[in-house]
């Protein structure tokens, strides 16, 4: 079986073609066929950083089942489903059940596959939050797949969303939702946002400017981040780092995603489609490691 990782640490040049064992499903999980792999961030860290040995990277699948364990009564043979898992970069791969959900035929799987990481990690977000009706909540990176999806959920929610992204995004943001948008490269945002966030999403690149966010944030605010560095907190001000979501979280976290999504309510930008090849991987590997427009998937068959 085909698979894509890397021995060494690198630039998107040490990916590789790897021959795999094909991996038999655990009594929880399920066996996927692979039609689409998304690619993520963390993915061109675990690149950057190397790994012990051979490492087949990747989280988010979307494919047809093609074995179940013992103990999976969700699931049957032929099922189009996404999941989040490990070494994904495989022509087939198994996930825990309790992380799979089924894809509905009017989602393709290059859109459900985009929408795994971002969503949920959006979901959390805007979980930790608690954000309701009426809150004023400032998303940061509201280009970005997380800061997109947060967008479209905090709106659901009923809140009002102010969007901060570079001034190139602001039509697409726009169409998120948000009742304004602040470009960051044509002026200092908290010039105008000061103390103005119930909650301020953090989801730019690494979560920067923490700084900004406590100034942005009302007294007694919340700031929800994905960087791991609290800022100099004042004002009441609280701080949460997001943690990636794990076990059943994931599940419960995307059957609420592919609903909506299903329903017209929440989208996701797909910017590239690169091929199941070792050109396809490096491309989209430089395309990680540099600003790109919209989620990067990997089509494994059309
Ligand atoms: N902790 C977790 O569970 C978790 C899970 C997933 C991702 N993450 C992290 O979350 C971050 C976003 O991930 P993603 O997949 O959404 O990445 P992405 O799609 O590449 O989006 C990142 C966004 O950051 C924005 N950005 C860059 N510089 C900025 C600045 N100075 N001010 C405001 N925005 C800026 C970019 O928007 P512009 O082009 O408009 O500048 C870009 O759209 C990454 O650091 C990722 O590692 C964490």
């Amino acid at each position: 079986m085909l698979g894509y990782g890397f021995s060494h640490a690198g630039g998107p040049e040490v990916i590789d073609a790897i021959d795999l064992a094909t991996p038999a499903p655990g009594p929880q999980e399920i066996q996927i066929k692979s039609q689409a792999i998304g690619l993520n961030n963390r993915d061109r860290i675990a690149r950057q950083m190397g790994g012990s040995g051979l490492t087949v990277p990747g989280y988010d699948v979307a494919g047809i089942v093609s074995a179940v364990g013992d103990q999976v009564t969700q699931f049957a043979l032929g099922d189009r489903v996404v999941a989040r898992t490990t070494s994904a970069y495989a022509e087939i791969v198994t996930a825990v059940a309790d992380m799979s959900v089924l894809l509905p035929e009017s989602i393709t799987p290059e859109n459900g596959v985009a929408l795994i990481t971002p969503g949920v990690t959006g979901y959390r977000m805007v979980e930790l939050g608690h954000i309701h009706d009426g809150d004023t909540v400032i998303v940061k990176g509201a280009s970005g797949g997380v800061g997109s999806a947060a967008i479209q959920l905090a709106v659901a929610r009923g809140a009002s969303v102010i969007g901060i992204a570079a001034s190139r995004h602001e039509v697409d943001v726009n169409q998120l939702g948000v009742q304004h948008f602040v470009a960051y490269d044509r002026g200092n945002p908290v010039k105008e946002l000061a103390k103005t966030a119930d909650v301020v999403i953090n989801a730019a690149m690494d979560g920067i400017g923490g700084d900004d966010d406590v100034a942005m944030a009302k007294d007694n605010g919340l700031i929800v981040s994905v960087s791991h560095h609290e800022p100099l907190l004042n004002r009441g001000i609280r701080f949460i780092h997001t943690r990636p979501l794990g076990g059943s979280e994931v599940g419960q976290a995307l059957k609420v995603l592919i609903n909506l999504m299903s329903q017209g309510k929440l989208t996701v930008k797909v910017g590239y489609v690169l091929p199941f090849t070792r050109e396809g991987f490096v491309k989209g590997h430089q395309l990680l490691d540099e600003p790109h427009e919209g989620r990067i998937v990997i089509q494994v068959t059309p």
